[in-house]
């Protein structure tokens, strides 16, 4: 199995949880791409989705799934995203793609959140992806000054705009060995809107796609 294999198969492997009848929340980023393929097979099942991104959106539309606005839903039941780091107690890094807070707020606002990526996901310690902070674009240098002053090297996401119009630090250099600490000590600087790490709110349940199968962390 080579890598996009892994991808679909988890991607496949979602659909068991998707309720019939139901709203899902739908992620960001190639590993969320399959899996809206995926549901596109089933989508005479569900009664639309809330997208995480425009690009999300436009791909839901495309197969002809109907896209809702979050504050015309009363709460979702499901959210399945990919990450870019994730580890066995399901801690993630997200934000690869840039989407990192419209990924939070759908899966804030989902009372299960699954998590679907190939193996190459896994790590012990999060941190050798860089980690990405969106912020208001006022407060750009003041925040990478604060980044620096406790060890992070922040680099901007240049050419980058998100889908809220602010901007991306990447910040190199971490070893997170308290992913719910950092999260939150990164969130209290004034000017970020959010960062890439689910720890707080990390997901339910993780399928991670091996050469062996889709593993379920927790079994
Ligand atoms: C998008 O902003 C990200 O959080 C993605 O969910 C994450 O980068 C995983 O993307 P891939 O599935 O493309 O690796």
């Amino acid at each position: 199995m080579n890598q996009d294999e892994m991808k679909k198969a988890v991607a496949h492997a979602a659909l068991e949880f998707v309720p019939t009848g139901s709203i899902i929340g739908v992620g960001t980023g190639s590993t969320a791409n399959f899996f809206i393929d995926e549901l596109a097979t089933i989508k005479s099942r569900i009664d639309g989705a809330v997208a995480s991104s425009v690009a999300t959106a436009e791909r839901l539309k495309r197969h002809g799934i109907p896209v809702l606005d979050l504050n015309d839903v009363s709460g979702l039941g499901l959210y399945v995203d990919g990450a870019d780091e994730a580890t066995v107690h399901r801690a993630l890094v997200k934000g690869g793609g840039g989407a990192l807070t419209r990924e939070k707020i759908v899966a804030a606002a989902s009372k299960t959140f699954v998590c679907i990526c190939d193996e190459s996901k896994l790590v012990d310690v999060l941190g050798r992806f860089p980690l990405p902070v969106e912020v208001i674009p006022m407060a750009r240098s003041f925040v990478a000054r604060e980044i620096v002053a406790f060890g992070g090297r922040p680099e901007l996401r240049k050419g980058f705009k998100t889908d809220n119009g602010n901007e991306i630090l990447d910040i190199h250099g971490l070893t997170i060995t308290d992913p719910v600490g950092l999260e939150e000590r990164l969130n209290h600087i004034t000017g970020v809107v959010t960062n890439g790490l689910f720890a707080r709110r990390g997901a339910d349940i993780l399928l991670l796609g091996t050469r062996q199968g889709v593993r379920r962390i927790p079994a």
